[in-house]
């Protein structure tokens, strides 16, 4: 009874001022979040921070004016750094274990004793053998023989994995690129395993 009652008076605390409620949620949490990565070095550290583009982000709810939209995008598209050699796929079977692989960036990877995965499986759907993935983000199966494997849509791929911001302003998705979660020849192995036509992604 007694709990009953304890949890009516929680509910209308909670109804009634929940402003309040959340006011004092912000910093404990940013304080949680803060502890849980106090081993993680110095440059990555900055992260805990939101950029320029998060604060847009959260403040308008990943809806922003249309100028400030355009603005993300410019931004992050001003800053993709290319391949060197011009090419955008790599191996697909490398792409196939990083698309896998959900190491990295977790507070218990500090220190890190491998290269960082993409975790792409955590959101999407990629090759039809793999039973296993999250709904967060569309489904990527048959992703390069949709459009043809055409040269275009592999540079825009290269974009969207380097930062997707620079495609969709507001995107949940990591910004691998942008933040140094993968490399730019990691990107390609994942650009490779999404657009190669003997990738299992394509079968
Ligand atoms: C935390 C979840 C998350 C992870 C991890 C993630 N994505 Fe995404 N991805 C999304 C979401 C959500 C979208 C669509 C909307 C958006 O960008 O917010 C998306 C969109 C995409 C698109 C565009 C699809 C289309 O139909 O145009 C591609 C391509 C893509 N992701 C590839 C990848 C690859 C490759 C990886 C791994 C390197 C990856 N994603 C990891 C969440 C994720």
């Amino acid at each position: 009874m007694r709990n009953i009652f304890n949890a009516a008076v929680l509910t209308i605390i909670a109804l009634a001022a929940p402003g309040a409620l959340a006011q004092q949620a912000v910093p404990s949490a940013d304080a949680a979040i803060a502890a849980a990565f106090a081993a993680a070095p110095a440059d990555w550290k900055d992260r805990l921070t939101p950029d320029q583009t998060m604060k847009v982000c959260s403040e308008h709810k990943n809806h922003p004016p249309a100028k400030e939209a355009e603005e993300i995008q410019k931004r992050a598209q001003a800053a993709i750094e290319y391949p060197a050699d011009g090419k955008f796929l790599g191996d697909w079977k490398k792409g196939e274990s990083l698309a896998q692989s959900g190491y990295g960036l977790r507070f218990s990877d500090y220190p890190p004793t491998r290269q960082n995965g993409g975790n792409c499986y955590a959101c999407h759907q990629l090759a039809a053998r793999e039973l296993s993935f999250g709904t967060i983000g569309p489904s990527l199966l048959n992703y390069g023989k949709l459009r043809d494997f055409k040269e275009s849509e592999v540079k825009a791929l290269y974009e969207r994995i380097y930062n997707s911001q620079a495609v969709l302003p507001c995107s949940n998705m990591p910004r691998f690129g942008a933040n140094k979660i993968l490399t730019i020849d990691q990107i390609k192995d994942i650009v490779a395993l999404l657009m190669s036509p003997d990738s299992p992604v394509n079968k």
